[in-house]
C-alpha cells in the first residue's frame, strides 16, 4: 500500500498527532444546559452556542445558520432532521472543523472547534454527504480502510486488520473487501465511508446522511451495528437524515432544523407529540391535484396538509368535524376517493413543522 498518496479529499480530516498539552475546557463551562436541550452540561460531547454561518457567493449572502444552540450528551445518538437547505450539513461541517462559523461557538469533546480544531480532529470521525470522492479509487476497500486507520489515524496494523474484519462482517460487507473502490456501487461506496468514519473508534462521530443510497435491509443492519458499536465504545453519534424510520429507530434524540434555526429538540416520540395535530385524514385518489389540495386545506378545522403521488393528508384536531366538508369538496371536483383515518407518523410531524415555518 502506498502511504505517499495524496488524500483524495481537499478537506480530509487530517492525521493524528499525539500530545496536545492543553486541558480540555469542558462543556461544563456552559451553564443552563437545559436551554440547549440536554440533561446535564457535564455529560456533553457536543455543545453549540448561538452558532451563525453566512455564506457569501457571487455577491450574495446566504444565512445558513441563524443562532443555533444545542447540546448532545456523551454516548447519545442524535439525529438532525430538516428540509433540504435547512442548514444540517453546514452545522455538521462546522462541528467537524471543515467550515468556520461566522459567529457563536461550539465545542466537541470539550475542545473549541475554531481555536482547537487540531484537537477536535483527533477525536472525531466524519462521513460526508459525498461518498464518491471519499476514498482512493484504485485501492481496494481493505487497503483504503487500512490506510485511513493506520497511516492517518495511527491504529496499529494488527488492530486495524481486526477492526476491518469485524466491522465489515457485522454489516455484511466482508465479501467485498478486496474489490477496488472504483468498482463499487453507490451504496457500497457509502458503506465504505461509514466504516472509515468509525474504524479509529472516535469519541464523536458525525455522519451526514449515512443511509443515503442504502437499500432498506442494509440500512437497518448498519443502524443496528452502529447503535451497538456506539454503546460498546461509548461513542457519540451525530447524524443527519431524511429517513424518518432511521430517525425513529436509531436516534435517542432528534433536532429539527429549518431556515438555519433549531425548532425542536427531544425524543422522536416527543417530536410527534409536539405537533398539535391529533388526527390525520388520508384521502387517496389518482384524480387529486394541487387545486383540490388547496381547497381541502382551506377547510376550517384543517391545520395543514401534505401530498404525495395520489394521496393528500389533512392534519386536524378532530377529523370527524371536517369530514362533511371534505366530502363536499371532493364532490365539487367529481372525485371518488378512499378516505382513512391514520395515526400521525414522524413524517407527518415533519410536514407540520415545515408547514408552520413556511416563508420563515
Ligand atoms: N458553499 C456554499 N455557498 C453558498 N451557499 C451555500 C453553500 N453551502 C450551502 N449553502 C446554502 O446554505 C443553506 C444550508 O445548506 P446545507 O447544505 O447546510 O443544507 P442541508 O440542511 O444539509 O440540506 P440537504 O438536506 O439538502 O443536504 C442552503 O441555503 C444552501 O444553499
Ligand atoms: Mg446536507
Amino acid at each position: 500500500m502506498e502511504k505517499s498518496l495524496k488524500p483524495p479529499l481537499e478537506r480530509e480530516v487530517r492525521p493524528l498527532s499525539s500530545g496536545g498539552g492543553q486541558a480540555r475546557s469542558g462543556a461544563s463551562a456552559i451553564t443552563g444546559a437545559g436551554s440547549i436541550g440536554c440533561a446535564g452540561s457535564k455529560g456533553l460531547a457536543v455543545m453549540v452556542e448561538a452558532l451563525h454561518k453566512t455564506y457569501s457567493t457571487g455577491g450574495k449572502e446566504v444565512q445558513a445558520l441563524r443562532g443555533v444552540s444545542l447540546g448532545i450528551g456523551k454516548g447519545e445518538v442524535f439525529g438532525l432532521l430538516g428540509p433540504n437547505g435547512a442548514g444540517k450539513t453546514t452545522l455538521v461541517k462546522i462541528l467537524a472543523t471543515l467550515l468556520r462559523a461566522s459567529g457563536g461557538r461550539a465545542e466537541v469533546g470539550g475542545y473549541d472547534v475554531g481555536r482547537e480544531a487540531d484537537k477536535v480532529r483527533r477525536i472525531i470521525g466524519y462521513a460526508g454527504q459525498d461518498s464518491e470522492r471519499s476514498a482512493y479509487f484504485r485501492l481496494t476497500v481493505r487497503e483504503n480502510l487500512l490506510y485511513f486507520a493506520h497511516a492517518l489515524r495511527d491504529v496499529p496494523v494488527s488492530s486495524a486488520r481486526e477492526r476491518i474484519e469485524r466491522i465489515s462482517s457485522s454489516i455484511g460487507f466482508e465479501d467485498r473487501l478486496d474489490k477496488h473502490f472504483i468498482s463499487l456501487s453507490g451504496g457500497e461506496k457509502q458503506l465504505v465511508v461509514v466504516m472509515r468514519a468509525i474504524i479509529h473508534e472516535p469519541e464523536v462521530c458525525f455522519l451526514d446522511e449515512p443511509s443515503k443510497s442504502l437499500d432498506p435491509l442494509t440500512a437497518r443492519r448498519v443502524r443496528d451495528f452502529l447503535k451497538s458499536y456506539a454503546r460498546e465504545k461509548g461513542m457519540t453519534i451525530c447524524l443527519t437524515t431524511h429517513n424518518m424510520r432511521e430517525a425513529e429507530e436509531f436516534c435517542d434524540r432528534i433536532g429539527f432544523i429549518n431556515h438555519g434555526q433549531l425548532r425542536f429538540t427531544g425524543t422522536p416520540a416527543d417530536f410527534k407529540r409536539s405537533v398539535t395535530v391529533k388526527e390525520v385524514l388520508e384521502i387517496s385518489s389518482p384524480m387529486l391535484d394541487g387545486a383540490v389540495e388547496e381547497r381541502l386545506r382551506s377547510i376550517p378545522g384543517v391545520s395543514n396538509s401534505a401530498s404525495s403521488e395520489s394521496t393528500v393528508r389533512l392534519y386536524c384536531d378532530d377529523a370527524s368535524k371536517v369530514l362533511n366538508e371534505v366530502l363536499a369538496v371532493l364532490n365539487d371536483f367529481g372525485i371518488k376517493a378512499h378516505l382513512s383515518m391514520i395515526e400521525p407518523s414522524l413524517e407527518d410531524a415533519f410536514a407540520v413543522f415545515v408547514g408552520n415555518d413556511a416563508g420563515g
